[in-house]
């Protein structure tokens, strides 16, 4: 870091959804000053009731070194942009996976935030230097991409636009080890970046096989837990993140879009954000597969 440039404090997340809030809930937990916002303070709120519930979960299992309602309190909540980002040393963006939503949310901070704030986001997929583009200050602009939850998952990219300084980066991959987490350098902009190059095909593959019939929903996650190990199959990992998610990431890459995909997507059964995805969680059914 430049002696000019500040240490990090205060953190302003832009989108108290499924990432903005267990973002914002681990850099509170690491002691960060955190600013949540959102257009909607309904969403705001819930973010933030989200975060008292994890942290309390974490506080049961002795996983928090201090009380739940001190960290909570380092949460301040607005639905004001510029206020939210006015005082950031480090501006998260966490916001819909669509590229001209992100461009707008990044043009408003570049106009509100200080000089010397560092503004990443937190896209799963989209061009950094696009996003950049609609700063004046693309050499500030990074990807910092969580995973989902925040909370327990360990690795971040630290992602390079083409402007993307090292000293940027650097500052980004500190911050990232400040929270304790494992920081990885993304240095090519590529769609997807390394994770979710890799972890692609392995949601899309099964969708399509469903769609066509070839499989349940049951069969092909059994088969990756029970077979291949992992802690959750595509579709138990699909309803976690977000179908919708998955769903933005292809069609703004103009890539076609699984049939059974885009019918959670048209009904509004997005996962466990909405009580049903493919999986019915309201039911107590879940991701109980076997
Ligand atoms: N905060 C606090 N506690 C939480 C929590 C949270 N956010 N989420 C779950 N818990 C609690 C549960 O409520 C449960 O509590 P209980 O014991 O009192 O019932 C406890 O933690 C244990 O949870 P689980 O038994 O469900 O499972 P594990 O702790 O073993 O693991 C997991 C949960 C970490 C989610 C694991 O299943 C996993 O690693 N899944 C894969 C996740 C993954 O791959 N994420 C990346 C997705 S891709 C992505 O995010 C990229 C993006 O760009 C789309």
């Amino acid at each position: 870091m430049r002696a000019d440039q500040p240490e990090i404090a205060t953190v302003a997340v832009l989108g108290a959804g499924t990432m903005g809030h267990g973002i914002a809930e681990v850099a509170a937990i690491a002691g960060y000053d955190v600013v949540l916002r959102d257009i909607d303070a309904a969403i705001v709120e819930d973010g933030y009731d989200e975060i008292e519930w994890s942290l309390e979960k974490l506080a049961e299992k002795g996983r928090l070194d201090e009380d739940p309602d001190d960290v909570a309190a380092r949460v301040a909540t607005t639905t004001d942009l510029e206020a939210a980002v006015s005082d950031a040393d480090l501006v998260i963006e966490a916001g819909p996976e669509q590229l001209s939503v992100k461009q707008d949310i990044f043009e408003s901070v570049d106009a509100a935030a200080p000089a010397d704030a560092l503004l990443a986001t937190n896209s799963s997929s989209l061009s950094i230097t696009e996003i950049a583009a609609a700063t004046e200050r693309p050499e500030s602009v990074l990807g910092l991409h969580f995973f989902n939850p925040p909370v327990k998952m360990d690795l971040v990219e630290v992602i390079y636009g083409k402007a993307t300084t090292d000293e940027t980066a650097q500052r980004g991959y500190e911050f990232i080890e400040s929270l304790g987490k494992t920081p990885i350098y993304v240095r090519k902009d590529v769609r997807g970046f390394v994770v979710n190059s890799v972890l692609g095909p392995f949601m899309s593959e099964p969708a399509w096989m469903v769609s066509a019939g070839e499989a349940t929903i049951r069969q092909a996650d059994a088969a990756m837990v029970h077979e291949r190990g992992y802690p959750m199959g595509p579709f138990e990992l699909g309803d976690l993140t977000g179908i919708d998610i998955g769903y933005h990431v292809r069609t703004e890459a103009g890539r076609p879009v699984p049939p059974i995909m885009a019918e959670k997507v048209e009904n509004g059964n997005l996962g466990r954000k909405t009580g049903e995805g493919y999986y019915d969680y309201d039911d107590g059914d879940g991701s109980d597969y076997v």
